[in-house]
């Protein structure tokens, strides 16, 4: 028997992602035997409502969609307690009732604890974990899955670890980034490694430059609380840009084990050089959107969001230029953007490729596009490989054609959603797909000190329209390497 227990499960988070891909691994035999669910939350509600809630869920979120006879299963399965994150009695009563059903059963394999409350509540659950002998072995595995955001800064990240590993050992942390459950991000991996096309080519002699961007067209709706304290920066490149730096760039692993994985990736990161107040200027570009017009409606600036001040700087779009100063990378800029309220959702990554001019000079290129390889994940899964080739009837110069593989719709419906994949992970004993304490702690070393910089200097944000691209100065933030920033397949978009 596994038990899991998701806090906060009723949340936005558990409703749409949790509990529907929990279900999913139900569905497809994934979930260990005699597996029970418990969601612990706050709000008053009878195992009916929460069952009703649960089917609403899946029948709008899970990728199998709602099933009669696969629900007369899984119903089974899930429950729900109601209990303050603070109150230790809750905890004691649930902890009885866990060890009652292993008692009970033949092969109790463990438990597997989720925290998706909000962030504040993370430390207060893991000591009454503790002091309730929810967290005590007894010969069973005991995990903690940690959703972000882990920290606010460099300091309470420590702190907040500090306390979690005074309960959990290391190897018992599963630090969650949902990219880092995405088939298509995963793919960097498997592509980078198992093409030896790719090896050679992937260092400074022959990229010219990377480029990552999520750019999204959702605002903050509902999460204005968390998002003003926190920011594009704590927000996004804290964990996903970064993770995503780290696998394009990480050095081949030695195997595909979780800890050679990590190591490398963690590698990667500590690398990063430190932004300066000497050179923030020209490598770090922050904005925050006015009104605007979204599909032809005035959309609300961030500041007139519900609950947001009027002189708020949070930053809803960082564009950033950072390096990492190692032998293969050595004087490569990774140029990073991201924001929210954009003219559209994109998710990609681009590697820019040399120009070479040993047969060839500069005028034979003036008509074409640098190669380029594209790892699209969103808004359609893809990858494409720009080359060159000859003008027709002229032999020095040159034009670009594509080769494109697009993921097939069907064959994405097949995949296991980001968190179906990491719960499984989990459950397994997998931290593959889970960041390492020491890249968190090196991410925070990093955003920390963009946001040093920047504290001084308020007159560092730069307005743009919801809907719009982003501002300017993110355009000339690149422009200004004599390079601009690549589309979703179609160059110089
Ligand atoms: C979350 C951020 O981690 O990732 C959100 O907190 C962001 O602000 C989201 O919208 C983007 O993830 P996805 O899976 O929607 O691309």
């Amino acid at each position: 028997m596994s038990i899991i227990v998701v806090f906060g499960g009723t949340g936005d988070l558990g409703r749409k992602k949790l509990i529907p891909d929990i279900y999913n691994l139900y569905v497809d035999n994934n979930l260990p035997p005699e597996c029970r669910v418990f969601t612990v939350g706050r709000s008053i509600r009878t195992q009916e409502e929460y069952k009703e809630s649960v089917k609403d869920s899946i029948s709008k979120y899970s990728r199998f969609g709602f099933d009669e006879d696969a629900w007369q299963g899984f119903e089974k399965l899930v429950s729900y307690r109601q209990f303050d994150f603070n109150d230790i009695e809750g905890y004691r009563a649930l902890e009885a009732e866990l060890s009652e059903m292993e008692r009970e059963c033949k092969n109790p394999l463990g438990r597997l604890f989720y925290l998706a409350t909000s962030h504040e509540f993370f430390s207060p659950i893991v000591k009454r974990l503790r002091a309730s002998g929810m967290a005590d072995s007894k010969g069973a595995f005991r995990r903690l899955v940690v959703e972000k955001p882990f920290g606010r800064s460099l300091e309470s990240a420590r702190r907040l670890n500090d306390e979690i590993r005074g309960v959990f050992a290391e190897e018992d942390i599963y630090r969650i980034d949902h990219y880092l459950g995405n088939e298509m991000i995963q793919n960097i991996l498997s592509l980078r490694f198992s093409n030896s096309i790719l090896g050679p080519v992937w260092d400074r002699d022959y990229i010219d430059n990377i480029q990552i961007s999520i750019l999204e067209e959702a605002g903050v709706e509902g999460r204005e609380e968390y998002y003003e304290s926190s920011g594009v920066l704590r927000d996004m490149v804290q964990n996903h840009i970064l993770q995503l730096m780290s696998l394009v760039m990480m050095e081949p692993p030695a195997s595909l084990a979780p800890g050679d994985i990590r190591k490398e990736k963690l590698e990667v990161i500590r690398s990063i050089r430190d932004i300066t107040p000497e050179d923030i200027g020209e490598n770090v570009v922050l904005g925050q959107y006015g009104e605007g017009l979204i599909k032809g409606e005035m959309a609300k600036g961030y500041r007139s969001e519900k609950g947001i001040l009027s002189d708020s700087t949070t930053e809803t779009f960082a564009a950033l230029r950072l390096f990492v100063p190692n032998s293969r990378w050595s004087g490569v800029p990774v140029y990073i953007r991201t924001g929210k309220r954009l003219d559209r959702k994109l998710l990609n990554i681009a590697i820019e490729f040399k120009n070479p001019l040993a047969t060839y000079d500069k005028d034979a290129f003036a008509e074409t596009q640098p190669s380029v390889l594209l790892i699209n994940i969103l808004p359609q899964e893809s990858i494409s490989l720009q080359l060159n080739m000859k003008q027709p009837g002229r032999l020095d110069r040159l034009e670009p054609f594509g080769m494109s593989f697009f993921k097939k719709a069907e064959l994405k419906n097949k995949n296991p959603e980001t968190y179906e994949r990491l719960i499984f992970d989990a459950i397994k004993g997998d931290s593959t797909r889970y960041a390492g304490w020491e890249e968190i702690e090196n991410s925070w070393r990093i955003v920390e000190s963009i946001l040093d910089c920047c504290k001084e200097n308020s007159d560092s944000l730069h307005f743009y329209s919801a809907g719009s691209g982003g501002p300017k100065e993110a355009e000339r933030l690149i422009e200004k390497d004599g390079r601009r920033w690549w589309g979703d397949g179609n160059p110089r978009k």
